[in-house]
């Protein structure tokens, strides 16, 4: 049964390892549930439904977000966490992901992950017997787009399936695959706009353009900026280098997407006063950071992916898109393993 009375929807034992996981309705539906949920709190009227449950969060990379949002949910909602970081668990060193899975499925009500292969989760959610929750792995990032989506409809004066958004930068990397797929699932225009090299694989252009076949949306993978942004309702962006990659790939990566910088006349060129900006996060946009001071002074750049004034701009909503990681990930675990 869920939160917002539909019996109709039961995701109940369900697992979300990617988003095609989740039907186009699915996936509304669970944001409906977190848009409950975050009212619920905000009035201090949470009803907990976790009560008794016990959670695993394995985190083979490091997260501020993700980590955080299972823990208050989790927390929130009556149930207990115990975090499993790389150096804490037998994992990968002297134990297999099944027998893991096998062990963990005996224990827990339900899993997070977030490491590197979508192979590992894949054999997770297989044998753990329990949900398991992609907290991102080099392919796909499912949780980051319930909270982009429910975002984009919070911010928007219009139905979320009339939304375009475009996200620049390496548009190959997880989060780039999620928006192209998630786009194409819920038939949003979906634009991404990058260099060529870093263009997402032909397999995960395949899904996208399938689902769009189905829900309607409107794929457009262009290395052409202004193109791009056109009109659009979102302009979104995210690290050059994801965790995993290579320290000494950042300056040929600089090189690659510095024309695909978010800053002041890109948003301009969107044409919209009305845009706004996403970023999943963590964003280089300042010298406040130790990555980001190093690469600013040896390459004399002020800036990444996102420049300081756009990132701190009234367009930019960021804050909300983070806080709603909590509420989405509530919703999901609520939904999945709840009562
Ligand atoms: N956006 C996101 O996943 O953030 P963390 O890496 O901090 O979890
Ligand atoms: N693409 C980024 C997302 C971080 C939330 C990474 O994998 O590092």
């Amino acid at each position: 049964m869920s939160i917002n009375g539909d019996s109709t929807m039961d995701l109940h034992g369900r697992s979300l390892l990617k988003e095609i996981d989740l039907s186009a309705d699915e996936f509304r539906y669970l944001l409906d549930s977190a848009e409950r949920l975050r009212d619920d709190k905000r009035r201090r009227a949470e009803r907990p439904r976790l009560c008794g449950r016990n959670i695993a969060l394995i985190f083979e990379k490091a997260s501020t977000r993700t980590r955080s949002a299972f823990e208050v949910a989790a927390h929130d909602q009556g149930a207990h966490v115990t975090y499993l970081g790389p150096e804490e668990s037998q994992l990968g060193y002297k134990e297999s992901m099944k027998d893991t899975a096998r062990v963990l499925g005996r224990m827990f009500d339900g899993i997070e992950y977030r490491g590197f292969s979508q192979a590992a989760i894949e054999t997770l959610g297989r044998h753990a017997g329990v949900p398991v929750w992609n907290g991102l792995t080099d392919e796909w990032h499912p949780t980051q787009m319930l909270a982009d989506m429910l975002t984009m409809r919070d911010h928007a004066t219009k139905p979320l399936s009339a939304v375009s958004y475009c996200y620049l930068g390496d548009t190959r990397n997880n989060t780039a695959n999620s928006l192209l797929v998630t786009g194409a699932l819920l038939g949003l225009d979906v634009r991404l706009a990058g260099p060529e090299e870093l263009w997402p694989s032909p397999e995960v252009r395949t899904i996208a353009h399938e689902l769009a076949a189905d829900s309607g949306a409107e794929i457009t993978l262009t290395d052409d900026v202004f193109e791009a942004v056109r009109a659009t309702d979102y302009l979104y962006t995210d690290v050059w280098l994801s965790m995993g990659e290579p320290p000494e790939s950042w300056d040929e990566r600089i090189d690659l997407l510095l024309p695909y910088q978010v800053n002041t006349a890109v948003m301009h060129a969107a044409a919209n006063p009305e845009v706004k900006f996403l970023h999943c996060l963590p964003a280089l946009h300042n010298e406040e950071t130790e990555v980001g001071r190093q690469l600013f002074e040896r390459r004399g750049l002020e800036a990444l992916e996102v420049t300081d004034d756009v990132f701190e701009s009234h367009a930019s909503v960021v804050f909300d898109q983070a806080e709603n990681r909590l509420h989405t990930i509530k919703a999901l675990m609520v939904e999945t393993a709840g009562d």
